[in-house]
């Protein structure tokens, strides 16, 4: 059933900046090294999972081969973004398309971008209304765009090479990362986090949150994340780090005996994930790769 926004509360949510929310403001455009970590989709990738964000993560990533790509965020804008880049390359060659991203960067009322009306032939009627109603609000504000020349735009050549092989918007959820898992029926061989996990507090966390992925990802298959928030992700899986926070948790269910039962249930949760995590933890190569300006971490599931 296909989601419908609500427009009220993305007027409220719209412009809080450094806060993600189910109506945050998007990228316009990556300011990722997609062409590096896209190095990490794996020879006959059928099916790979990535960050909706600026709908640049997917167009890479069907870029470096990957058959059919599906895509995740928490705001319903990112998948607006996404949608509008595939649909203008029905329609628009690499130039117009360029200059549809300049005029879109900022944009308080989309009708006023040239283009627009053809580009909204090929979206949903709900999405282009969303849009349209969402007048004199900046929807694709993060991550400036002044002009074309910028390095992370899609090359020409590129450009023409994805007008081939993308053919149908990419399949959306709209979740946050932490509950992805469960929304999810089928398997990957190849799943993107861009950099969400920088946001997140201490690695026994990040590494929580990956693992519960774990079991939606073919052996050979790799989840990536970036690192460009400092947030360094530790050399190796940090064995001392978990064991310390299954203690923790252990610790605060033994003292805090009247805590809500919302709050206890997910402290046992998370300990007994954590727990699952030591033991899957063997079936997979962790690896950090430092060359690029941005860290990534590689997980490849071997066996
Ligand atoms: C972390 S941001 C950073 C931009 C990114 N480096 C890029 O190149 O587009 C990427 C995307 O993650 C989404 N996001 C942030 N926190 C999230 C969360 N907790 N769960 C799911 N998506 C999230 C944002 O809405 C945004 O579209």
């Amino acid at each position: 059933m296909e989601f419908i926004p609500n427009v009220d509360e993305a007027k409220r949510f719209v412009h809080s900046y450094g806060f993600y929310s189910n109506y945050s403001a998007a990228y316009i455009v990556t300011n990722e090294f997609l062409h590096d970590s896209m190095q990490y989709v794996p020879k006959n990738c059928n099916k790979a999972l990535v960050t909706a964000a600026s709908g640049d993560h997917p167009l890479f990533c069907s870029l470096y081969g990957a058959k059919h790509v599906d895509t995740f965020d928490i705001s319903y804008n990112a998948k607006c973004i996404m949608d509008i880049k595939t649909a203008a390359m029905k329609c628009l060659n690499h130039s117009e398309y360029l200059d549809l991203l300049c005029k879109l960067y900022d944009c308080r009322d989309v009708t006023r971008v040239p283009n627009m009306d053809k580009i909204a032939n090929n979206l949903s009627p709900t999405e282009y209304k969303y849009m349209c109603s969402m007048l004199g609000y900046a929807l694709f504000s993060n991550r400036q765009l002044r002009n074309k020349n910028d390095k992370f735009l899609i090359s020409q050549q590129d450009y023409e090479k994805l007008q081939k092989i993308v053919k149908k918007p990419y399949n959306f959820t709209m979740t946050n990362i932490g509950r992805l898992g469960t929304h999810l029926t089928e398997s990957y061989d190849f799943i993107h986090l861009s950099n969400i996990l920088d946001y997140m507090e201490g690695s026994a966390y990040r590494f929580l949150i990956v693992s519960r992925l774990f079991n939606h990802v073919n052996v050979g298959g790799r989840i990536i994340s970036a690192n460009m928030r400092g947030k360094k992700w530790p050399d190796s899986f940090p064995t001392a780090e978990i064991e310390k926070s299954i203690e923790g948790y252990k610790d605060s269910l033994n003292r805090y005996t009247n805590v809500d039962d919302f709050l206890k249930e997910s402290m046992v949760k998370s300990k007994q994930e954590l727990e699952q995590m030591r033991q899957v933890f063997k079936n997979w190569r962790y690896n950090k790769i430092t060359d690029f300006v941005n860290d990534i971490v590689v997980f490849e599931r071997i066996r």
